[in-house]
């Protein structure tokens, strides 16, 4: 079905921009932070298992909905809602799913401007032959000051708001093309150094090696939550690059294709960084600038280091681009929607304004770092808040109404064998509900698996 938006040009594109959608900081900068704060092995298992019985069913129930309406998130909840002949309150998960998407991009922009600063850092030759305490220094002093981090934050958001004007068709497809390929092969030349550090093994036990004790509940709900966000559902991005998706287009393979290789690239990133965590005696739970205060060091040490590193972050910040881009989308096509702005005039209001909020996070770091809200500090809050509450609840809201309401799913999955569409339906409209129910009530501490602190 053609949009008024726009549609993509083909098959490649579609799958190229929703991967460069899925494929981002949620794979290179938190799944590896995250995963050493909550202790490696246990968190990954959970991460994994997600994926597969959540994140997949899921991210085809958003393509398959956003291609039936053909709008943005919002518009295609409410005029599904009525085709269906469902009730209104299913719309609630359509504002949802926009405004997870905005309050994302208001910190993923800043945090997409420390990788935009480390580019010219890795190329100045600042990092060869550095020790540990001078690269932990480094990142201190960028994140202490929030003119630099405003900065870097606002030309960020200026690209992306620059790209989200132009249109889905010119702003987008062509950029990613490269990326994938050339993003695998320079982590594939990390994890190389990694091997050669002599603690690789330990690196791949971390990772790999479950232990549960060392998963807290909030570890648990950590999991869950980053299946979501690394794979961009239920933030109205993958509903809305589905709307511009031609019928013929097999939805189940596309994602899974995605879904793969998203899962493949957070997990070499976390084999290229803890190797050389545990080499320079660092601590995998540094938090927020752990591959700030890695990698630096892997390039400071490898031949050709500035080169590579310089490469590495321009790739990071390509990777992140393409990502916010997915992020503002969704909200402008719904203003350009709702109040009948142009396409530019929507993007530079709703983008002025998550850039706004990003001083919030960029404040967490320096002037705002003892502010608490609920023990947390903005930036974590904010992410706490969209990445485990409001992604996984209004997950739970699609699974539900892709699963029960959405008759003709069947018929627009084209899944042909009858297990498999069980499969399908009922991971979504059994599993998932369930699922995300029991893991909100360890949360709040009314079941209690995993430790309690
Ligand atoms: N999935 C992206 C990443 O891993 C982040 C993102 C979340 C993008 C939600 C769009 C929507 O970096």
């Amino acid at each position: 079905m053609a949009t008024k938006q726009g549609q993509w040009s083909s098959y490649w594109a579609f799958i190229l921009a929703t991967a460069g959608a899925a494929v981002g900081l949620g794979n290179i900068w938190k799944f590896p932070y995250i995963a050493g704060e909550n202790g490696g092995g246990a968190f990954v298992l959970i991460y994994l298992v997600c994926i597969a019985l959540i994140g997949i069913p899921l991210m085809m129930a958003e393509v398959m909905l956003g291609r039936a309406a053909g709008h943005d998130p919002y518009t295609a909840i409410r005029q599904l809602t009525k085709k269906y002949r469902a009730h209104g309150l299913w719309q609630v998960a359509g504002g949802s799913l926009v405004l997870a998407g905005f309050l994302i991009l208001s910190y993923y922009s800043v945090i997409a401007g420390w990788a935009t600063a480390y580019v010219l850092k890795a190329a100045s030759g600042i990092f060869f032959e550095a020790d540990a305490s001078h690269i932990n220094a480094l990142f201190h002093q960028l994140v202490a000051s929030p003119y630099e981090l405003a900065f870097w934050h606002t030309l960020m958001m200026s690209m992306t708001i620059a790209i989200v004007s132009m249109g889905v068709e010119k702003g987008l497809e062509r950029s990613v093309l490269y990326l994938f390929p050339s993003m695998l092969a320079l982590l594939l030349v990390i994890v190389g150094y990694s091997m050669s550090t002599g603690y690789f093994a330990k690196g791949l036990s971390f990772l790999f090696y479950p232990d549960f004790n060392k998963l807290s509940s909030y570890g648990i709900l950590s999991a869950v939550g980053h299946a979501f966000f690394t794979l961009s559902l239920a933030t109205g991005s993958i509903m809305m690059y589905g709307a511009y998706l031609p019928a013929r287009v097999s939805i189940p393979k596309t994602t899974v294709f995605i879904a793969i290789a998203d899962t493949l690239i957070a997990l070499l990133a976390g084999l290229a960084i803890f190797p050389i965590v545990f080499a320079y005696k660092l601590e995998p739970s540094a938090g927020p600038g752990l591959i700030f205060q890695t990698l630096p060091l892997a390039f400071g040490q490898m031949p050709y280091g500035s080169f590579f590193g310089m490469v590495f972050f321009m790739m990071l910040v390509f990777a992140a681009f393409t990502s916010a881009i997915s992020l503002l989308e969704p909200s402008v096509a719904w203003c350009v929607n709702y109040f009948k702005l142009s396409r530019p005039k929507a993007a530079f209001m709703v983008g002025g304004a998550a850039w706004l909020l990003g001083f919030g996070t960029i404040f967490s770091f320096n002037w705002w770092q003892h502010l608490k809200i609920l023990g947390f500090n903005f930036f974590d809050f904010l992410d706490n808040m969209t990445a485990n509450y409001m992604l996984p609840l209004t997950g739970l809201i699609v699974a539900l109404f892709a699963a029960w309401v959405a008759t003709d799913s069947k018929k627009q999955l084209a899944i042909t064998s009858p297990f498999l569409f069980k499969c399908w339906k009922y991971s979504l409209g059994i599993l998932t509900p369930i699922a995300i129910i029991l893991v909100f009530l360890n949360a709040v501490g009314i079941l209690s698996f995993g430790s309690h602190s």
